[in-house]
């Protein structure tokens, strides 16, 4: 038989599906695959499905329905004083996930360097590859997760093409500072680059911290492609509605690839977010304050079984150190062991790096009901007490 493409299929099922598979299995409370417990706002889903009855469902602007576009521009300026042009700067996608791989293959030329910053979300790697990207990593370390100078300095030079940047992180839960995102800004202008934002946490940001788009800072207006997502902003993952901002030089090319990737998103849905994104702050405040206190839960939860919790800035996960608890092997089998045993399921942080790292590091998602993190705290306690 005829080989199949070598990129994709040298990759094999995904740490979340793999974990989540096995969650089913044993019955165990998924707290490995980040997922909202819940159905989402009623209010913004009863605009996707009266669209349905009274809108139109056949194709949609590529770039999207004018009132989606107009309300991302619109969110930019509210939250961070941009002035963007929502006809030629703002694009809709079917996620973020989609919005990453147009912005990737829009961009990249075969053997351009791209930067990327581990631990990684799992699709970077894979789509970067495909678009015939060279990857450079750049490696941060728990437990502080730090951007240095010299980091930067060892990767950027005359062949690199841009830098993917995901700010609050997953899985580690950082929110780079201005400090990092301006040493960052200051490689991309030195280098005659480009910096893709993954930004889908950027409305869930903890203690007070203020998400601070790369394309805020100065030089970065025309550099930067900011990827945003309705599943994050309104709990509402399986809609995989996304939107991408970039000056209209960039975003010419990124349609591009979106035309022939998925052309659009369903009309619905595009509806109902354009009318999500119109909610005033309040909204906004209590998603964050909200799922602080889940995260709050959680983390109490875990220390009292006597994990050692890191520090968690922003988006829907925690991460702990198991050390404290006794168990001698690594992340993957304690997360197999706790999901098995303790049924309760978690991913190991080593799988979002390439080649060894550290492996005593467990990434659990707080983005459920109390209840249910309640449970889940339960069934450890009595496991690990036991
Ligand atoms: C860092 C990051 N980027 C992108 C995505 C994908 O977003 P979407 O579900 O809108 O495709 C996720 C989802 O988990 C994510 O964690």
């Amino acid at each position: 038989m005829r080989s199949k493409n070598l990129v994709l299929s040298s990759y094999g099922t995904t740490i979340f599906e793999t974990m989540s598979r096995l969650a089913q299995q044993h019955s165990a409370i998924n707290l490995g695959q980040g997922f909202p417990d819940g159905n989402g706002p009623p209010d913004v889903v009863a605009v996707a499905s009266e669209y349905l009855e009274s809108g139109s469902n056949q194709y949609p602007s590529m770039m999207g329905l004018p009132p989606l576009r107009q309300a991302v521009a619109d969110i930019n300026k509210r939250f961070y004083d941009l002035d963007i042009n929502w006809e030629t700067e703002v694009m809709v996608a079917s996620g973020g996930t989609e919005a990453l791989a147009s912005s990737l293959f829009g961009l990249i030329e075969p053997d351009d360097e791209v930067i990327l910053i581990e631990p990684l979300y799992d699709s970077y790697l894979p789509i970067v590859q495909r678009a015939g990207g060279v990857p450079k990593l750049i490696r941060l370390e728990p437990p502080t997760w730090e951007l240095t100078e010299t980091a930067l300095k060892n990767v950027f030079c005359e062949k690199t093409k841009l830098i993917l940047l995901n700010s609050p992180m997953n899985p580690c839960s950082k929110v780079f500072s201005p400090k990092e995102l301006r040493l960052i800004a200051g490689f991309v202008e030195k280098f005659d680059t480009y910096a893709i934002c993954d930004e889908v946490y950027e409305h869930l940001l903890f203690d007070g911290l203020k998400h601070i788009p790369l394309m805020t800072i100065p030089g970065m207006r025309d550099r930067c492609v900011r990827i945003g997502s309705a599943g994050k902003t309104f709990s509402l993952t399986g809609w995989k509605v996304g939107y991408v901002t970039a000056s209209q030089n960039l975003l010419g090319s990124i349609a591009k690839a979106h035309q022939f990737l998925t052309f659009t998103t369903p009309p619905n849905l595009q509806a109902a977010v354009a009318y999500g994104l119109s909610k005033d702050n309040t909204y906004f405040e209590d998603l964050a304050n909200n799922l602080q206190e889940c995260r709050d839960f959680l983390k109490e939860g875990l220390e009292k079984i006597g994990f050692k919790v890191l520090t968690c800035e922003g988006s829907y996960f925690i991460t702990a150190d198991f050390r404290p608890l006794g168990f001698s092997g690594n992340d993957e089998e304690f997360c197999r062991y706790i999901t098995t045993k303790a049924k309760v399921a978690a991913v190991p942080v080593s799988a979002f790096y390439q080649g060894k790292s550290a492996e005593h590091f467990a990434r659990f998602c707080f983005c459920k009901e109390q209840t249910t993190l309640q449970k889940a705290i339960e069934r450890l306690k009595t496991h690990f007490a036991g």
